[in-house]
């Protein structure tokens, strides 16, 4: 271990020592943007230990970064990979970013809606980790789809489609890459200054001209309260539009499920649905209100989304997306081996169905991963049949579960034990709105 001596140079051909600067951040003070451009790339290199990165994290997780901090940490990850430019592209680009929730096939409706309204969406995805779904694990459930396209092969759907939802390469932000796996497993990816710098720096580096933010808030999200919601869409916005990239962010709730299904091809599923016209009005009302602000971003918002879903345009751009990338649209989805139903045990009226439980269910039924390598099954998942405000009778479907692997049943059903309020005769709470705010 070496450590440098004041006035001394230093012993290595490296100008800082790893254990000094953790030392300053847990301490509470503050890095140089000579020693945060060094740490990132130094971490990018191999040359700063993992344990170290982790200790750094951890302090990071107590003591925050001041702003300039966090704007040159950002800058330094993207300046750790490439940076992708649609500047050639006859039409103007705005992405979405979701923090991620439960139900979430935000962006399997709304990329193509964009398009169909004239504004290119190039959705850099990724897949799913612990309880909420990855878009890329939804969309392989479709027969044939490919995830994995080049620059050029993006380059060439967005100019001729005008959506595309891939893999984000591993050039991007490889600095990200390697931190958010490390966060993950150390207890650290809670912390608002590591989250809002690791989105952005995908997303700056992704070269989107525009951008929208779909930050959750509820049970189901990183950001338990709408107070952390906030900042950290208020810390978004300040690095996005910093770095020239029009930003604006919506606080939206998932204290309960977006839509009735959580589960790969059960999402999908839903997502043609609204593509055709119909599907739950809370996935229908936040697709429209994502897809307004994208529009109002990149300047275009002549155009009424809500119009252009009921004209059938997206549906056309969807299934043209699916067809650039080898899959079907017309195909039939997975369907599960076995099905198996919970029903209510009392009449009464749904007052909270909580989106946590419902995620946990879905991923237990096999529908998400608990390692980065296992396989996902595309038709695992979760069917709800009842949502806050529905009156039930006992007896009643609430729930089906989906699986190909009975022996998961009983787990995915415990998951649910007490997911659901029914109270006897509760007045109706007015519902929460799924926009809460807007910052930008
Ligand atoms: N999503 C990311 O990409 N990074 C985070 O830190 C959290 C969510």
């Amino acid at each position: 271990m070496t450590s440098q001596v004041a006035g001394q140079p230093h012993p290595t051909a490296e100008p800082f020592d790893a254990v000094e600067l953790i030392r300053i951040k847990r301490d509470g003070g503050t890095l140089s943007d000579p020693q945060v451009d060094w740490i990132i790339e130094a971490y990018t290199r191999g040359l700063i230990a993992e344990e170290q990165m982790a200790a750094l994290s951890m302090a990071i997780f107590f003591n925050g970064l001041e702003p300039a901090e966090l704007l040159r940490w950002t800058h330094a990850m993207i300046a750790s990979g490439e940076r992708l430019d649609f500047s050639s592209l006859s039409r103007p680009t705005a992405d979405k970013h979701s923090t991620g929730g439960v139900g979430d096939k935000i962006t399997l409706p709304l990329a193509p809606l964009v398009a169909a309204c004239g504004v290119a969406v190039p959705q850099l995805s990724g897949r799913g980790l612990g309880h909420t779904g990855g878009t890329l694990d939804k969309l392989e459930s479709i027969p044939g789809w490919r995830a994995s396209l080049s620059n050029a092969e993006m380059l060439r759907q967005l100019e001729k489609v005008g959506a595309v939802i891939c893999a984000a390469g591993s050039g991007l932000a490889p600095a990200d890459k390697k931190l958010y796996a490390l966060r993950d497993v150390t207890g650290t990816v809670e912390a608002i200054p590591l989250i809002a710098s690791s989105i952005m720096s995908k997303k700056i580096a992704e070269g989107t001209g525009s951008l929208v933010l779909d930050v959750k808030v509820g049970s189901g999200a990183f950001m338990k309260t709408r107070a952390d919601a906030t900042e950290l869409a208020r810390t978004m916005v300040e690095l996005g539009t910093g770095a020239g990239v029009t930003t604006v962010a919506l606080i939206t709730d998932i204290s309960t499920p977006l839509g009735l299904t959580a589960g790969n091809a059960l999402e999908v599923a839903e997502s043609v649905e609204v593509l055709a016209g119909g599907g739950p009005a809370d996935v229908v009302e936040l697709t429209v209100a994502l897809a307004r602000e994208m529009l109002m971003a990149a300047g275009r918002s002549d155009l009424d989304p809500a119009e252009v879903l009921a004209s059938g345009r997206a549906m056309d751009v969807w299934k043209a997306m699916i067809r650039a990338q080898g899959g079907d649209p017309d195909a039939a989805l997975p369907t599960a081996k076995e099905t198996q139903l919970i029903t209510a045990d009392r009449d009464g009226l749904v007052t909270g169905l909580d989106a946590m439980a419902v995620g946990v269910a879905a991923w237990r039924l096999g529908a998400g991963r608990a390692r980065r390598e296992d396989q996902v099954q595309a038709a695992a998942g979760v069917q709800l049949h009842a949502k806050p405000g529905d009156r039930v009778r006992a007896g009643q479907p609430l729930v089906t579960l989906h699986t190909d692997t009975p022996e998961r049943f009983e787990r995915g059903a415990a998951a649910l034990q007490g997911a659901y309020t029914i109270e006897d005769d509760a007045l109706a709470a007015a519902p929460v709105p799924v926009v809460i705010d807007r910052i930008g």
